[in-house]
């Protein structure tokens, strides 16, 4: 058995916020985003759009690639930290609207790793013969919990969607296309370095605490910045040793688009070429989990990800969380 990606989709909101906006906002500069970041615009909601809203379209988009009706999905998973509502999961809300019929749905809070969590719970869903096809989704409204009078955090983060429907496959082929290995780790004694302290049952927002900033998202970038590139290196050649992989005979590598020095220093050290980086940073900044399947799906209709390419993604964020997923397109 196989679990074979069929279908990639993503949506991102129209609205731009341009570097030049930032400079506006808070004390920063085009050339600081840029030469720290690699970021130039990233795209936010508008009111009344939801994070819901953009895993619909993301997931309709990558259902209509896969040829596959909404009835037939068993499952639909949601990586995300913006749910619409703590109660119920957006993934519930995203069966609703798309009228997934049949579907179990539940949310999956990993950060910026949340979409190659919901990949890999696909993924052993489906090769226990449990369920036959998952729409897996990673999406975020991040600018609706970032402080935008801190430099240090606001110029970094977007909004958007990415999905995939991933499908059983009976098949005997060791060599056909489907998703191979994935590793996943987490260290929650570092929570501190990525969070937002308030709003949570163990402080909840009160009248009180309301206009503190700490109910937006806080981080410790520079220690996350050195922590991200050893633990994305380290989970990406776990995933590989898995099934006797080396870095040589990757095609693609899909990184977390949280920051281009991190991606470098992470495609350095496993010895990948730049030509094989998918980079989007550019565009659309730090979506958190919706980072890696929006740079799949943009991958995938252009064209570049061909029949038989090892395609390695690999994610690192708040918890803190990381992992890497291997695919043989
Ligand atoms: O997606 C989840 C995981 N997240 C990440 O992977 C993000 C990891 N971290 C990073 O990407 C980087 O650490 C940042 C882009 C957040 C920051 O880059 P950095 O090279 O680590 O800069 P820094 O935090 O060490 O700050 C350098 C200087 C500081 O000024 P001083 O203290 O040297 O005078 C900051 O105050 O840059 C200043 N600074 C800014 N200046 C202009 C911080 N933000 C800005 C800004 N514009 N927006």
């Amino acid at each position: 058995m196989n679990a074979v990606i069929r279908g990639t989709g993503a949506c991102t909101p129209e609205k731009v916020l341009t570097n030049a906006d930032f400079e506006k906002m808070v004390d920063t500069s085009d050339d600081w985003i840029v030469s720290r970041t690699g970021i130039k615009e990233r795209r936010v909601v508008s009111s009344g759009e939801s994070n819901s809203d953009l895993c619909f379209k993301a997931g309709q988009n990558a259902l209509e690639m896969a040829n596959i009706s909404a009835e037939d999905l068993d499952m639909i998973i949601v990586g995300t930290v913006t749910p619409d509502y703590y109660l119920p999961s957006t993934a519930a809300l995203v069966q609703d609207k798309l009228k997934a019929l049949n579907s179990a749905a539940f949310d999956v809070v990993a950060a910026c790793a949340g979409f190659l969590h919901g990949l890999s719970i696909a993924r052993g869903f489906i090769l226990n013969g449990n369920v036959k096809r998952v729409l897996v989704i990673g999406s975020e409204v991040l600018s609706r919990i970032t402080d935008y009078t801190d430099r240090s955090t606001c110029v970094l983060f977007g909004d958007g969607a990415g999905a995939v429907v991933v499908e059983a496959e009976e098949t005997g082929d060791q060599n056909g296309s489907g998703l191979l290995s994935s590793y996943l780790r987490a260290d929650g004694s570092k929570k501190e370095l990525l969070w937002i302290p308030i709003g949570g049952s163990t402080n909840p927002i009160t009248p009180h605490n309301v206009e503190a900033r700490e109910r937006y998202i806080m981080m410790s970038g520079n220690e996350i910045y050195k922590l991200a590139v050893r633990a994305m290196c380290d989970a990406a050649l776990r995933a590989l040793d898995q099934v006797g992989i080396n870095t040589e005979q990757i095609s693609w590598l899909i990184p977390h688009q949280a920051n281009i020095r991190i991606i470098e220093g992470v495609a350095r050290r496993l010895k990948i070429p730049d030509r094989k980086v998918y980079l989007n940073i550019e565009k659309y900044g730090n979506t958190s989990a919706a980072s890696v399947p929006i740079a799949l799906d943009e991958a995938n209709r252009k064209g570049m990800l061909k029949k038989g390419d090892y395609i390695l993604m690999v994610a690192f964020g708040g918890g803190l969380t990381w992992g890497a997923s291997l695919v043989r397109w």
